[in-house]
C-alpha cells in the first residue's frame, strides 16, 4: 500500500529513485512522484498514473541532484490525481515527504495548521506531515521529524528531505514497513528489499518507533525519542533475478510456474521417513506445549485466509483440536475467546498486512501463543510472533497471490502433522503415506503445469461471460473460494464460490442456460454428493468444468469438460487443484487484455486497516 524510496550518495538520484519505484509498483500504482534536492532547492515532479507517466514527464524536466525521495501510490485519502500524488511539501518548498500509511488525526492537524497559515493543495492525509515538520523546524530536521511524529496518530513509514539540510535523509516508521540499504558512500530507504537490491544486499530493518538518519558517509539509527540504537544488518541472500520476469509475459505466470520449485523449498529438510515425520527445529513450541492447547484460531486476509481454511481441516482431522478460521478484519472486533491454551496462527505472505498484525497483537495481549506463517524474513509478523515458520516461496511480485498461497498450504500441512505427532492423534500407518504424498507434490505440480494449454483454451471460452460459479465440498470448497477470488481480482469477471450442497438453498436461481460452473470433486468421500450437485446445475443449463482427481471414478461422464489432477492424499489435493484455477484466472485476464500483475484498485501489501 504505497511504496517509498530514498537515496543519498554520489550518483544522480533520479534514475535510482525511478528504478527503485518500479520494483515497488506492486504496492500501488495509481500515481507516482519524486523530489530531489537540486542546486536551485527542492524540486518535485509527480504525476497521476503509472511510473511510465512520471518518466515521460521527467524527460522534459530532469531533476539533477544526488539526494532524493520517491513514491508510488495506492490511494486512500483523496482520489488518484497529480495534486494528491506524493511527495508533498510545505508552502515554502523547504520540506518534502513521502508516506506509506494513514495519519488518522489528519483532519484535526489540518485545521490547526491551516489556522497557523498553512495552505493545503491536496486532499491527502500526508500533506499535513510536511506542514507539521515545517512548523516544528528550528534548525534541526531530525528534531522536527521527531516532534511531528509525536503529534501524529496512525501508521506511517516516512522519508523526509529538507532543503535546509541537503546532506541528510530522515526515515521513520510506525506500523508500516521500512528498510535501510547500506552501500559504500551511499544509502537507501525502501518499503521493501527489491527496491534496493541492485545496489546492496545489506539492510537494516526498522522496527516500529525507530528512525534512521542517512548521510553519504553513514546511517545513524535511533528511537523516535532520539535514543541511539545499534542493529545488526541483515544480509539478503536471494537474487534480483528472482524478482524479474525471466522471459515470462507476466510475474503471475512466472510465479505460477515457479510453484514446483517453491514446493521443494517449502518442504526442504522438513520431511522425515519415520517418527517424528516432520522436522521443524525453528519452532519454540515444545511437544508438551503442543499437547496443552485446547483450541486453534487461524487468522488471515484474502488468499491467506483461504489457505487457513484448508489448514483448519488438516489440523482438525489430524491433530483433533477445534479450529476457528477468521478474516483478520473481523476477528478482533468480535471479542474472540482467547486463553493461554489458544494457539493463534496468523498466515500472511507479506507479514505486513495491517489487519493481520492487529489481530496478532490482540491475541498476544490476551495471552495466546502466536505462530506466524509468512514468506518474508524480517517482516513485522515474523519479528513479533512467538514462533515463525517461513513458507520459502521466494519474492512474489504479482498482486494476485499464487506460489505464496500454495506454500502456505504446505507449511500448514507440515504443522498439522507436527502437532498430530506431538499429540499422538494420528497413527504412523496414516502419517507415513501423507508424508510420502507431500514429497511427491513438487513433481506432480510440474506435471500439472505441462497441461496449462488446456486451461488457456477453456479460459478463452469463458472470458466474456458475466458470471461464473465455483462449487466444491470440504477442502474443495476452500479451493473454490480461492479460485473465485483469483478470477475476480484479475479478470474482473463476477464469480462466486459455493459449498456445492448449499447452492440449492438460493443461488441455484442464478444458474441459467450456458452459465459456466467450475466444480471441484477431488475428495473421495464427497465425490458422489458433489456429482449430484453437478447434475443439479447441468439440469438448469450450466456448462460444467469438472476438476477431478486421478484414481477416482471418471468425472467426464458427468461434466462437459474435465481436468484431472495427479493422484494424491485427499487432504493435499488443494495444493494441486488450485493450479488450474490460477491458470484460468490468468488466461481469462490475458484474453480480456487486463493488466494481470497490477489489477485495478488493488495493491500487493495492504498496510491499512
Ligand atoms: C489475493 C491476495 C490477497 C492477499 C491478502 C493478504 O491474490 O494476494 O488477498 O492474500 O491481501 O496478504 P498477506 O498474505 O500479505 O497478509
Amino acid at each position: 500500500m504505497c511504496g517509498i524510496m530514498g537515496y543519498i550518495g554520489g550518483k544522480p538520484s533520479q534514475h535510482i529513485l525511478l528504478n527503485g519505484l518500479k520494483k515497488l509498483e506492486y504496492r500501488g500504482y495509481d500515481s507516482a512522484g519524486i523530489a530531489v534536492c537540486t542546486e536551485q532547492g527542492l524540486k518535485v515532479v509527480k504525476s497521476q498514473g503509472r511510473i511510465l507517466e512520471l518518466e515521460n514527464r521527467l524527460q522534459d524536466e530532469e531533476l539533477a541532484g544526488t539526494i532524493g525521495i520517491g513514491h508510488t501510490r495506492w490511494a486512500t485519502h483523496g482520489r488518484p490525481s497529480d495534486l494528491n500524488s506524493h511527495p508533498h511539501t510545505d508552502n515554502d518548498m523547504k520540506f518534502s515527504v513521502v508516506h506509506n500509511g494513514i495519519i488518522e488525526n489528519y483532519l484535526e492537524l489540518k485545521e490547526e495548521l491551516s489556522g497557523q497559515g498553512a495552505q493545503f493543495v491536496s486532499e491527502t492525509d500526508t500533506e499535513v506531515v510536511s506542514h507539521l515538520i515545517a512548523a516544528h523546524y528550528d534548525g534541526d530536521i531530525v528534531k522536527a521529524v521527531q516532534a511531528a511524529t509525536k503529534r501524529m496518530r496512525g501508521a506511517y513509514a516516512l522519508a523526509v528531505l529538507s532543503a535546509h539540510e541537503p546532506d541528510k535523509l530522515v526515515a521513520v516508521r510506525l506500523h508500516s514497513p521500512l528498510i535501510i540499504g547500506i552501500g559504500e558512500g551511499e544509502h537507501f530507504v525502501g518499503s521493501d528489499i527489491p527496491a534496493i537490491l541492485e545496489h546492496t544486499r545489506d539492510v537494516y530493518i526498522l522496527d516500529d518507533g525507530e528512525m534512521a538518519v542517512l548521510a553519504r558517509e553513514g546511517v545513524e539509527l535511533m528511537t523516535i525519542e532520539g535514543n541511539l540504537i545499534a542493529k545488526t544488518p541483515l544480509r539478503v541472500n536471494w537474487d534480483l533475478a528472482v524478482a524479474e520476469k525471466d522471459g515470462y509475459a507476466h510475474f503471475m505466470l512466472k510465479e505460477i510456474h515457479e510453484q514446483p520449485a517453491a514446493y521443494r523449498r517449502a518442504l526442504a529438510g522438513r520431511l522425515l521417513t519415520g517418527y517424528p515425520w516432520v522436522y521443524l527445529p525453528e519452532l519454540q513450541l515444545t511437544a508438551e506445549r503442543l499437547r496443552q492447547f485446547r483450541s486453534v484460531h487461524i487468522v488471515a486476509c484474502g488468499t491467506a485466509y483461504h489457505a487457513g481454511l484448508v489448514g483448519q481441516t488438516a489440523i482438525e482431522r489430524w491433530a483433533r483440536l477445534p479450529v476457528l478460521t477468521d478474516v483478520a478484519s473481523e476477528y478482533r472486533y468480535r471479542q474472540p475467546l482467547i486463553t493461554p491454551e489458544t494457539l493463534v496462527i496468523v498466515v500472511s505472505q507479506s507479514g505486513e498486512t495491517a489487519d493481520t498484525l492487529a489481530a496478532m497483537r490482540e491475541a498476544r495481549r490476551q495471552g495466546a501463543h502466536v505462530l506466524a506463517i509468512t514468506n518474508v524474513v524480517g517482516s513485522t509478523a515474523a519479528r513479533e510472533a512467538d514462533d515463525v515458520l517461513f513458507t520459502c516461496a521466494g519474492p512474489e511480485i504479482s498482486v494476485a497471490s499464487t506460489k505464496a498461497y500454495t506454500t502456505q498450504l504446505l507449511v500448514l500441512y507440515l504443522f498439522a502433522l507436527h502437532m498430530a505427532c506431538a499429540r499422538g492423534t494420528l497413527p504412523a500407518e496414516e502419517i507415513g503415506p501423507i508424508v510420502e504424498a507431500l514429497g511427491r507434490l513438487p513433481e506432480q505440480a510440474a506435471a500439472l503445469l505441462e497441461r496449462a494449454d488446456d486451461v488457456a483454451d477453456y479460459a478463452q471460452s469463458i472470458a466474456w461471460q458475466e458470471h461464473l460459479f465455483f462449487i466444491g465440498r470440504g477442502a474443495d470448497y476452500a479451493v473454490a473460494m480461492e479460485g473465485s477470488l483469483k478470477l475476480k481480482e484479475i479478470s474482473y469477471i463476477h464469480s462466486e464460490a459455493y459449498a456445492a450442497g448449499e447452492l440449492k438453498h438460493g443461488t441455484l436461481a442464478l444458474i441459467e442456460e450456458g452459465t459456466p460452473v467450475v466444480a471441484l470433486a477431488t475428495q473421495p468421500e464427497l465425490y458422489e454428493k458433489t456429482v449430484s450437485n453437478i447434475k443439479e446445475v447441468i439440469a438448469r443449463g450450466a456448462q460444467v468444468l469438472g476438476i477431478a482427481a486421478a484414481g477416482q471414478p471418471d468425472l467426464s461422464v458427468h461434466a462437459h469438460r474435465t481436468l484431472t489432477i495427479p493422484d494424491t492424499h485427499p487432504m493435499l489435493a488443494p495444493a494441486l487443484a488450485v493450479i488450474p484455477l490460477q491458470l484460468l484466472a490468468y488466461y481469462a485476464s490475458v484474453t480480456l487484455g487486463h493488466d494481470v500483475d497490477k489489477p485495478r484498485n488493488l495493491a500487493k501489501s495492504v498496510t491499512v486497516e
